[in-house]
C-alpha cells in the first residue's frame, strides 16, 4: 500500500514538474517576452503549450479568457491561439489604428488556414495587394448603391415575400428559416437560382463547406476539413457548368453571373477568370451566410423580449405599408427611411456581438504601443467589449434600439461591426437592406410567440442548438 502510495507521488510530481517544464520551454521559445532577435518587447502574457498553447482554454471560456488577461495584463497581450502566436488587442482606437494600417502598414489577414483552402486561392477575404484591389472593385461593382435600388431590392423583395408565405398556424423554427433565407436570397441574386433541386443541390454543399472552414486543417477521409475540400469540388463544377450555360445561351440576364461574366467588356476593369468569377461567388454567399442569418434571428428574439420595440419597429413598417397595395414591393425610398429597423439591426448586431474580431497576420515588424509584433504572428483585433463599453453604450446589457437615433453612433470611429478600413465589409447595405425587408414583411403578416424554452450561445458563434421556436399566427 505505502510502495503504491509512493508510486503514486512519484507519478503526480512526474507530471507537475514535465508540465511545468513545457509550459517555461515555451515561454523561453517565444522569448520569455524580449523579442528573440532583442530588438523591443513584446506585449505581456503567456503562450501556454507547444503547439497547442491556450486554444483549449480560449475556447472553453471564452469572452472570460479575454477578459481574465485583460485584468492580469491590460488591454494589449500575448497568447497562443488556433495554431499561431497571436497578441490580443482589446484597445478600441488602437483596433482601429490597425484595421486602418492595413496591407501598407504590413497587416494582411490572418484567417485560419482551412478557411483559405477551402475557400480558393482567390478569395477576397484572404488576398492582398492588386488582386484584393481587382476583386474588391468587381465585388463593390455588384452591389453598389445603383444596383441595389434597381436589381437587387426588387428580388429580395420577391424574394422575402415567397419566404415569408404561409408560416400563420404553425410552429417555425427561426434558425433554420433566416438560414435557409440568407442562401436563397444569394443564390436568387447571383443566378436567378428558386428553390428546387438545384438549391438543394447547393445548400447540401454549402453547409459543407462552411463547417469545413472552420475545421481543424487536417485532409483525412471522415474530418470536416476533407468534406469541406469534396464539396469545393462539386461547387466549384457546379458553378463551371452554370457558367457554362451561360456563354452558350448567350442571352443576357440582369442578376451577378451576368455582371461578372460581363465585367471587363468595356475596359473600365479588368476582366476576371472563370476561377476568379467562382471564388467571388463562393466568398460572396460565405461571408453573409452566417451573418445575415444570425443577425436577423436574433433580432426576432430581442423583439419577442421587448414588445416596446417591436410596436415601434411594427408602426415603422405599417406606415410604409399604408401606401401601397398588397403587391407592391418596398422601394428603394423605402428602405432608405426606416431609422428605427437600422437602429434595431444595429443594436442587435452589438448586443448579441454576430462578429468578435477580425484576424490579420503581420507581413512585417509591427509597432503597437511601444511594444514591437514580429513578423508571422497575428493580431486579434477584439471588437466583442466595444460593444460593451459603457461610455460609449450607455446601460450596455439592454436591448436598446433608441441609442442609435440619439447620436449617429454608425459614424462613431470605434463604430466597427462591419469591420473597418480597406477591408469594411462590402455587404453591409445590401445585408441591412435584406435584414430589412425580412423584418418588413415578418411584422407586418404576423404576430408570434417563443415556444418552449430555446437555448442561445453566444459564443465562439451564436446559434441555438435546438433551433428558436415560434408559434406564428397571422397579424
Ligand atoms: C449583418 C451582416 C454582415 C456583417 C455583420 C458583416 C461583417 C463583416 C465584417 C466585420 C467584415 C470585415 C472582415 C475583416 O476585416 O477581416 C466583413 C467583410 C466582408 N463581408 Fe461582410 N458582413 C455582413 C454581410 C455581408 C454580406 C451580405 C456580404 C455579401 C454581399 C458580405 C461580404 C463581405 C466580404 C466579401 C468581406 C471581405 C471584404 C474584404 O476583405 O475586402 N458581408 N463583413
Amino acid at each position: 500500500m505505502a510502495l503504491l502510495l509512493l508510486v503514486l507521488v512519484g507519478v503526480v510530481v512526474g507530471v507537475v514538474l514535465a508540465s511545468s517544464l513545457l509550459l517555461r520551454w515555451n515561454e523561453v521559445r517565444y522569448g520569455n517576452g524580449r523579442r528573440k532577435d532583442g530588438d523591443g518587447c513584446l506585449p505581456p502574457g503567456t503562450m501556454g503549450w507547444p503547439l497547442f498553447g491556450e486554444t483549449t482554454e480560449f475556447l472553453k471560456q471564452g469572452p472570460s479568457f479575454m477578459k481574465q488577461r485583460r485584468l492580469r495584463y491590460g488591454r494589449l497581450f500575448r497568447t497562443h491561439i488556433l495554431g499561431c502566436p497571436t497578441v490580443v488587442c482589446m484597445d478600441p482606437e488602437l483596433n482601429r489604428r490597425m484595421l486602418l494600417q492595413g496591407e501598407a502598414g504590413g497587416l494582411v489577414p490572418g484567417y485560419p488556414q482551412s478557411m483559405l483552402d477551402i475557400l480558393g486561392r482567390n478569395n477576397i477575404a484572404a488576398v492582398h495587394g492588386p488582386l484584393h484591389r481587382v476583386m474588391r472593385g468587381a465585388m463593390l461593382g455588384l452591389v453598389r448603391p445603383a444596383a441595389l435600388r434597381t436589381s437587387l431590392l426588387p428580388k429580395i423583395d420577391a424574394f422575402m415575400r415567397d419566404h415569408l408565405h404561409g408560416w400563420a398556424g404553425s410552429v417555425v423554427d427561426v434558425q433554420a428559416k433566416t438560414k435557409e433565407m440568407a442562401l436563397l436570397s444569394a443564390l436568387r441574386q447571383i443566378a436567378g437560382i428558386t428553390a428546387g433541386p438545384l438549391s438543394d443541390a447547393l445548400k447540401t454543399e454549402l453547409c459543407s463547406l462552411v463547417l469545413g472552414t472552420i475545421s481543424l486543417p487536417i485532409n483525412l477521409p471522415g474530418t470536416s476539413y476533407y468534406q469541406g475540400f469534396q464539396a469545393r469540388t462539386k461547387l466549384v463544377s457546379m458553378l463551371e457548368q452554370m457558367i457554362a450555360e451561360r456563354r452558350s445561351s448567350g442571352d443576357a440576364q440582369d442578376d451577378m453571373l451576368d455582371a461578372l461574366l460581363r465585367s471587363g467588356d468595356d475596359g473600365t476593369r479588368e476582366k476576371l477568370t472563370d476561377e476568379q468569377i467562382i471564388d467571388l461567388l463562393i466568398a460572396l454567399i460565405y461571408s453573409g451566410y452566417e451573418t445575415m442569418s444570425t443577425t436577423s434571428m436574433m433580432a426576432v428574439k430581442y423583439l419577442s423580449d421587448h414588445p416596446r420595440a417591436l410596436d415601434e419597429l411594427r408602426r415603422e413598417h405599417l406606415d410604409i405599408r399604408k401606401g401601397k397595395s398588397p403587391e407592391e414591393a418596398i422601394s428603394y425610398e423605402d428602405f432608405k427611411s426606416m431609422a428605427f429597423t437600422r437602429a434595431v439591426i444595429s443594436e442587435t448586431l452589438r448586443l448579441a456581438t454576430v462578429v468578435n474580431g477580425l484576424l490579420r497576420k503581420t507581413t512585417q515588424d509591427v509597432e503597437m504601443n511601444g511594444y514591437v509584433i514580429p513578423k508571422g504572428w497575428r493580431i486579434y483585433v477584439y471588437t466583442r467589449e466595444i460593444n460593451y463599453d459603457p461610455f460609449m453604450y450607455p446601460d450596455p446589457m439592454t436591448f436598446n434600439p433608441w441609442r442609435w437615433l440619439e447620436k449617429n453612433m454608425e459614424s462613431h470611429p470605434h463604430f466597427m461591426l462591419f469591420g473597418g478600413g480597406g477591408r469594411m465589409c462590402p455587404g453591409k447595405e445590401v445585408g441591412t437592406a435584406e435584414i430589412a425587408t425580412f423584418l418588413h414583411y415578418f411584422v407586418t403578416r404576423y404576430r408570434w410567440q417563443e415556444e418552449g424554452k430555446n437555448t442561445i450561445l453566444k459564443f465562439p458563434r451564436v446559434e441555438a442548438p435546438n433551433g428558436l421556436h415560434i408559434r406564428v399566427q397571422d397579424y
